[in-house]
């Protein structure tokens, strides 16, 4: 007999064939969700250890090389590749390891979603202490802060930084303080005008190394200026910075949320008091009806979960404008994407 329907049959006799196939189509179901989490686990550690980039730039790559040259263990690594190899993300035939389409695709766009999410990876792996009050996100859990900044680096590039550029551009906005200006991307991206110049400043000392590191490294020397700086400063940030067209700010304000709206609204009235001939242009999440979110899943739920787990809050549309408004702002431009609910607004 096929060794299969003998293996079938043998089944069908102790559990009944009705029950085989209800099984076999349930499982299948769980395995969608324990497969992402495997597959994920298993790509970062390639990926954080390089062996994708350099698959990606040689075209293959022998694993005993690459395992000793990285000090790594081949065991885990051989395993590994096979792993991703079934999944058809890798190609990993007589030791060496290639890429397939669906994995050189993972490091294309989605590469972002990866790094982004290694970031919160530690807020996840404690999901049940926190959710126990075990521990606490702040003080016993924290975000990998430089994964969070390139995964959202390289996301913003892909339509955010580019969205707000457009306003910067339309506006004939020439002198741009970018305030929370992180890895410097969204500024580098600005400079692609050659009548522009940039200022840029963020509070954490080591994104404002990277920034520099990248600074150092480009040809904008000349054109960008980064330091460290504390927005709430607002009296100090206005004597540094003169003569300013527009103050960008992506991203930063919902961080100060968490007590309510008041302090960011006191923020912005500051920045009309100082500033008061440049426009401010904002993009900031919104958060979405959950109704919304259950009719079109979109990576705003996963989005959403990150940030309330961190206490990060996002407000709905109405709440931002509200928070515009009460700090006397009047909202000039303003376009939604609610496919990724973030809002971009010119202000004044
Ligand atoms: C979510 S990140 C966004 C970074 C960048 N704007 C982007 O879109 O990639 C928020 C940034 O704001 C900075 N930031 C937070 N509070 C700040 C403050 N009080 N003054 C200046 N920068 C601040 C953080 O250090 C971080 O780099």
């Amino acid at each position: 007999m096929n060794p299969v329907l003998d293996q079938i049959k043998f089944m069908s006799k102790i559990v009944g064939l009705g029950r085989v196939l209800s099984m076999r189509k349930k499982h299948a179901e769980g395995l969608k969700y324990v497969r992402g989490y495997v597959a994920t686990t298993c790509f970062w550690s390639l990926l954080n250890n390089g062996l994708l980039d350099e698959i990606r730039e040689k075209g293959s790559v022998e694993i005993k090389d690459f395992a000793e040259r990285r000090g790594l263990a081949l065991g885990a690594l051989g395993s590994i590749c096979e792993y991703l190899d079934g999944i058809k993300v890798i190609r990993y035939m007589h030791g060496r390891c290639s890429l397939v389409p669906g994995g050189k695709t993972l490091l294309e766009e989605p590469r972002g979603l990866f790094d982004l999410l290694y970031g919160y990876e530690p807020v996840l792996r404690e999901i049940e202490n926190l959710l126990k009050r075990e521990k606490t996100y702040g003080k016993d859990v924290w975000r990998r802060g430089d994964a969070v900044a390139r995964g959202s680096g390289e996301l913003g590039r892909q339509f955010p930084f580019l969205a707000v550029r457009e306003l910067v551009f339309s506006n004939g906005f020439r002198r741009v303080l970018d305030i929370g200006c992180g890895d410097l991307e969204f500024l580098f991206l600005l400079c692609e005008r050659p009548d522009i110049a940039c200022f840029g400043i963020d509070n954490d000392a080591r994104a404002l190394e990277c920034a520099q590191r990248r600074l150092k490294q480009s040809d904008l020397r000349d054109r960008i200026t980064v330091t460290l700086g504390d927005m709430f400063e607002v009296e100090d940030v206005a004597t540094r910075f003169r003569g300013i067209d527009a103050i960008t700010a992506i991203d930063v304000f919902h961080e100060y949320l968490l007590a309510g709206p008041d302090k960011v609204i006191d923020l912005l009235s500051a920045f009309r008091r100082h500033f008061p001939e440049a426009h401010l242009v904002v993009a900031e999440f919104f958060k979405l009806p959950h109704k919304w979110l259950r009719r079109i899943p979109t990576v705003t739920l996963e989005h959403h979960l990150l940030h309330a787990l961190t206490n990060q809050v996002i407000l709905p549309i109405g709440e931002w404008i509200e928070v515009f408004e009460k700090s006397g702002y009047r909202i000039v431009e303003k376009k939604l994407i609610h496919a990724i609910g973030h809002g971009y607004f010119v202000l004044k």
